[in-house]
């Protein structure tokens, strides 16, 4: 389905994990493997361009990493991007890239729009969206799954949450697939700087239509905010924005891509589906297991310290792979399988601790009614071409996937 090279331990002293082709075009699980048994901690070395970096494997380090926001800080950027390039201009100021007492006043004014009652709303809106879209796709007979069917779902949302116009979603749809993950091996990171900077023109414009406006949107939440007795400006309320809709787009829909993609490589766990053998709800957390949509994420020391026994200076960056977490033997019976009703299933995919993912619920809700929707609308799905992989070494996932779905 699809063909990906495995690598093997023995080439691990040849790879770079910052480089996003290893990652699309790979199979890293024996690397990952390999390092949580002999080397849990292991130095990703420098290259002419980029310093090196911690590489934190095993479950228990990746929770102790991710739990302690005081000595491991985000506002050194929280990716391997930002991190390599010396750090992240909107630290302090974006809710994933602050810490300390202005992260927990920020994320406070966002947690209110983010509770089930608020979201009401907008999930019975998504699966309205998710059964048009498959009504739609079984329809036509042939579909890419991708552009067809999940493109349009986090999108949606997030787009409702934020009261962004029906008349601009495209637009803002096409500029975040090449801001941070990227459809093609050949595209530059100045293609995502550009299209960067056009999200953060966009939300500026929008949200100084929207001080005053009346609107009960974040972005009005924003703007009717105060940290620290402040209110806050428009640098602020813009880069919130940008980080709602790169953080909850294209890794929802790689999540449902994935999905898809796990029914079709394991039957017999599409039958447990559609039998009902397997509730939605766990089988949504298995599905957010198996496709660890955000490889790593990134934090720099900011006093010398020891992960899993290693020392690291303060300074240091340190990567934490839910991708290799989320696999890990002490933790998850047989790991390598893919078992819908698996529980209990104490994946790390929204991370942990203070930064723990603001749209887990939503996500949660959107990769449930997909898999209801396949469940009760579809009988049989078969792969028609070839799928792609994103190229990222932050996101992990397929950006097309071509698809045949009957009717049940
Ligand atoms: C934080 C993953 C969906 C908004 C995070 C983090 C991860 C993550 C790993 C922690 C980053 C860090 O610690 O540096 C995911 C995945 C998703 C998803 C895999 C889908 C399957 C969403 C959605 C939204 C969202 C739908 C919003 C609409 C955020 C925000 C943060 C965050 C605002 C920062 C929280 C904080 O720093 O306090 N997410 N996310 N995410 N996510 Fe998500």
């Amino acid at each position: 389905m699809t063909t990906r090279r495995t690598i093997a331990p023995e080439e691990l002293d040849t790879l770079n994990l910052a480089d996003p082709r290893l990652h699309a075009e790979s199979d890293l699980s024996a690397v990952w493997h390999h390092l949580r048994e002999h080397q849990p901690v292991h130095r990703n070395p420098a290259t002419d361009s980029a310093p090196g970096f911690w590489v934190v494997t095993r479950h228990a380090d990746v929770t102790s990493v991710y739990r302690d926001n005081t000595v491991f800080t985000s506002e050194g950027g929280n990716v391997l991007e930002t991190l390599l390039a010396g750090g992240d201009s909107a630290a302090g100021r974006m809710l994933a890239i602050t810490d300390g007492d202005r992260h927990r006043q920020l994320r406070r004014i966002l947690l209110s729009a983010f509770s089930p009652r608020a979201l009401e709303p907008i999930v019975a809106s998504v699966r309205r969206t998710v059964e048009r879209l498959l009504r739609e796709a079984i329809e036509k007979g042939s579909c890419d799954f991708a552009a067809d069917v999940a493109a349009g779902i986090p999108l949606g949302a997030i787009c409702d949450l934020l009261g962004v116009p029906d008349r601009d979603r495209a637009y803002v749809l096409s500029l975040t697939s090449s801001a941070l993950g990227s459809h093609e091996a050949d595209s530059t990171a100045a293609d995502a700087w550009i299209a960067k900077n056009e999200i953060l023109l966009y939300f500026a414009d929008l949200a100084r239509d929207r001080r005053d406006s009346g609107h009960a949107d974040v972005i009005a939440l924003l703007a009717g905010s105060q940290v620290n007795g402040l209110p806050l400006d428009d640098d602020e309320i813009m880069l919130n924005c940008y980080s709602l809709i790169l953080g909850g787009d294209e890794t929802a829909r790689l999540s449902m891509v994935g999905a898809a993609l796990a029914l079709l490589e394991h039957p017999d766990q599409w039958q447990a589906l559609k039998r009902g053998d397997a509730a939605i709800d766990t089988a949504v957390e298995e599905i957010l297991r198996w496709t660890t949509p955000a490889l790593h994420s990134g934090r720099t020391a900011t006093t010398d310290t020891e992960v899993g026994g290693h020392l690291v200076r303060a300074g240091e960056i340190v990567t934490i792979w839910n991708a290799s977490a989320n696999q890990d033997e002490r933790i998850f019976d047989a790991p390598g399988e893919l078992r819908l009703n698996r529980t209990p299933n104490k994946h790390v995919t929204f991370a942990y601790g203070p930064h723990f993912c603001l749209g887990a619920y939503l996500a949660r809700a959107e990769i449930g009614a997909v898999l209801a929707g396949l469940r009760d609308l579809v009988a049989q799905m078969e792969q028609t071409g070839p799928a792609k992989p994103v190229y990222s070494n932050f996101l992990s996932g397929l950006s097309t996937l071509p698809l045949a779905l009957k009717a049940a």
